[in-house]
């Protein structure tokens, strides 16, 4: 079914576990949208392919790094990716590409598979083209993936705002 120009744009970030990397795009592209007046016009959500944290807060050490950085993970909660989403979200960014093998995997006949890109194909310095699995690390981590997510959800959204032709209001 086509889009109409009044629909939101609906965006889901995807990781394995859905507690660091997924949450935080989820909370800062929504922290981002907000500041520029945009907010109404994008639904955002995350979730992860595995089922261990469905229903859990993010990760105590992710919540605290976006926090201190300004911004807030303390509503969301875990949930598993389903086929549904990948008809239901008009762009779909996967943190690295085993998250991209899992996602298209339940996509097996390819309908909706030009909706799922690698989240650092935006990042102007994408390096591996993956986000980093900060879980089994320490603090630095954490703040790496901040840093990258922090570039690459501004890139994506400048991006998003020439193809939808998207005026904002900066707060
Ligand atoms: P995330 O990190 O995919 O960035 O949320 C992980 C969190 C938990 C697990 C794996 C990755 N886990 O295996 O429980």
């Amino acid at each position: 079914m086509a889009r109409s120009s009044s629909d939101p744009i609906r965006v889901l970030f995807v990781c394995l576990g859905n507690i660091c990397r997924s949450p935080l795009a989820e909370g800062y592209f929504q922290h981002l949208v907000n500041e520029q007046g945009l907010a109404d016009r994008f639904e955002i959500d995350s979730a992860g392919t595995g089922p261990w944290h469905v229903g859990d807060p993010p990760d105590a050490r992710m919540r605290s790094t976006a926090r201190r950085r300004g911004v807030s993970l303390e509503d969301l909660r875990g949930r598993q990716l389903e086929r549904l989403d990948l008809q239901r979200f008009d762009h779909i960014f996967v943190m690295d590409k085993s998250n991209l093998h899992d996602t298209l995997a339940l996509d097996p006949s390819g309908d909706h598979s030009t909706r799922v890109r690698l989240f650092r194909e935006f990042d102007p310095e994408p390096e591996t083209y993956q986000v980093p699995d900060p879980y089994t690390g320490g603090q630095a981590g954490f703040e790496h993936v901040y840093d990258i997510v922090e570039r690459t959800s501004r890139a994506i959204l400048d991006r998003f705002k020439e193809i939808y032709d998207l005026d904002g209001q900066a707060a």
